[in-house]
């Protein structure tokens, strides 16, 4: 079976490893760097960006934890990218690897369909040459969405791929869109000292989080003095000499040296072909797959952000890895009963299943349990108090619907509940398993147990 995957992000890259794990002579087509936005601009590079600000953070706050530093404590831009780009390369390095180990061959260049069953693929040098094969995974990714009255220049108005290449710290940023992204890099550039507001045009900040969630992590911008304008919606951006300018609805002017703009992505499906091979897309410009992500054209399969839908590297490793047994003759569909997401901001926000507005939405009578961090002897002997679980079952069976966390290592703790609701375990299932001492897995135990009104380290109400 030859198989050729269009795009070496977690989705395409994932896929062509199970493939060829099943037997496939695989060809990946990719015109950067293997990886994708993932590793190249995105979970990974900002993850290092995160820890160094953390690190920046823990080092200033020292004398508490009984450490003395002497000298200025300082964030070295170029020093914090140059370790970023080494932490890239190293895991670039190692699916190239990983690649050769499998004789998956990769070709370097832009590839566009020219038929169903065939490809041409031109290198940046500019050969050219025609691929064919059997089946194809199209998993060609997503950029930064642009605004089309203020598009980016990569100067005063970035992308959050800009945002990796900036060679200053910028003294004040606006950032429109308080999403995930919008979030995690108010707290990078808040972290590295710039000034930070926010806008957004909901009501407030990770919208598509729990409303609790979402107020808890407002009231931390507030502490860390990250401004957030809700409920407006950025239309205009002024360029100036030194920097940009919004005005807000009542006339309120809010400047700053750049503006980042984070309100979405838009899907790679231009100039890859998908037209000569009859590929359908959806109303957004997304490639139409169903859940054993096959499209409308027989062998042509899609995986990742391309096809729309929950946009997360895991979610399109898994997707990719669903395409990938399906052509080796599985019959497998996707199950998205429990896609855990996670968000990396200080501290850390998690989540699993349902919220408790969806399950009133869908008619579902659910009771909650809560765990504040700061109940927790873990917690305070790292000085991470912040935060909590909670957690919303089903009133009836008591199954776990949902959780949703935020505070430290939110984004470990998250797949004991994603496990719970996968499965369909109840909050008894999850109290009446052991949890180490002193962890911070201890908070899902008790939220588990508060649902019933028996967390041990809660005053009684
Ligand atoms: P997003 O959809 O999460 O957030 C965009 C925000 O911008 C929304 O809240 C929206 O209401 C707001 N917005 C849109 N237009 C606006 C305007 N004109 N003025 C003010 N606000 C406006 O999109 P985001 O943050 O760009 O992320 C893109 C995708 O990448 C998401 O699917 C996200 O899940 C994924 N991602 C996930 C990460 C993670 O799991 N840790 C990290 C980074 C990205």
């Amino acid at each position: 079976m030859k198989l050729a995957v269009l795009g070496a992000g977690p989705g395409g890259y994932v896929a062509a490893i199970r493939a060829a794990q099943l037997g496939a002579e695989v060809t990946v087509i990719e015109r950067d760097e293997v990886g994708g936005v993932c590793l190249n601009r995105g979970c990974i590079p900002t993850k290092t960006l995160i820890v160094s600000c953390e690190l920046l953070a823990a080092a200033r706050k020292s004398e508490s934890f009984g450490i003395d530093i002497s000298g200025k404590i300082v964030p070295n831009l170029s020093r914090i990218l140059e370790r970023k780009n080494k932490v890239v390369d190293t895991l670039v390095r190692g699916i190239v690897d990983i690649f050769r180990s499998h004789g998956i061959i990769l070709k370097k260049g832009q590839g566009i369909l020219t038929s169903a069953r065939s490809m041409s693929v031109t290198a940046a040098a500019g050969e050219y040459e025609k691929i064919g094969f059997d089946r194809l995974i199209i998993a060609t990714g997503s950029r930064p969405l642009e605004i089309p009255s203020f598009p980016f220049n990569s100067k005063r108005i970035i992308s959050s791929d800009d945002a990796l290449r900036i060679n200053e710290i910028p003294k004040s940023l606006l950032i429109i869109g308080a999403g995930v992204i919008g979030c995690e890099y108010a707290d990078i550039f808040n972290g590295l000292g710039s000034e930070v507001t926010i806008i957004e045009k909901l009501p407030r900040a990770l919208p598509a989080e729990d409303a609790e969630i979402s107020g808890l992590f407002e009231r931390e911008l507030k502490k860390k003095k990250i401004k957030l304008y809700t409920n407006v919606v950025v239309e205009k951006v002024d360029i100036m000499a030194d920097g940009i300018r919004v005005v807000l609805p009542g006339g309120k002017e809010i400047a700053a040296e750049k503006a980042l703009v984070s309100v979405g992505r838009d899907f790679n499906t231009n100039g890859i072909g998908i037209e000569e091979a009859g590929v359908a897309k959806g109303v957004c410009g997304e490639i139409c797959v169903n859940d054993a992500m096959e499209t409308n054209v027989p062998g042509i399969y899609a995986a990742g952000d391309v096809t729309g839908g929950i946009m997360l590297a895991h979610v399109a490793s898994m997707q990719g890895i669903v395409a990938a047994r399906n052509i080796m003759g599985g019959r497998e569909r996707i199950d998205y009963t429990a896609v855990p997401s996670a968000i990396f901001t200080s501290p850390e926000i998690a989540s699993v299943g349902l919220k408790e507005y969806e399950a009133a939405e869908k008619g579902i009578k659910v009771r909650t349990g809560h765990f504040p961090f700061r109940a927790l002897g873990k917690a305070h002997a790292l000085g991470e108090i912040d935060g909590m679980v909670k957690i919303v079952s089903d009133h009836l069976s008591d199954k776990v619907l949902g959780v949703h966390i935020i505070g430290p290592r939110s984004s470990d703790l998250i797949h004991e509940a994603a496990l719970a609701v996968r499965k369909g375990l109840t909050t008894k299932d999850i109290s009446e398993t052991m949890h180490a001492h002193p962890t911070f897995s201890e908070a899902l135990r008790e939220a588990a147990e508060d649902v019933h009104g028996e967390a041990i380290h809660i005053i009684k109400r």
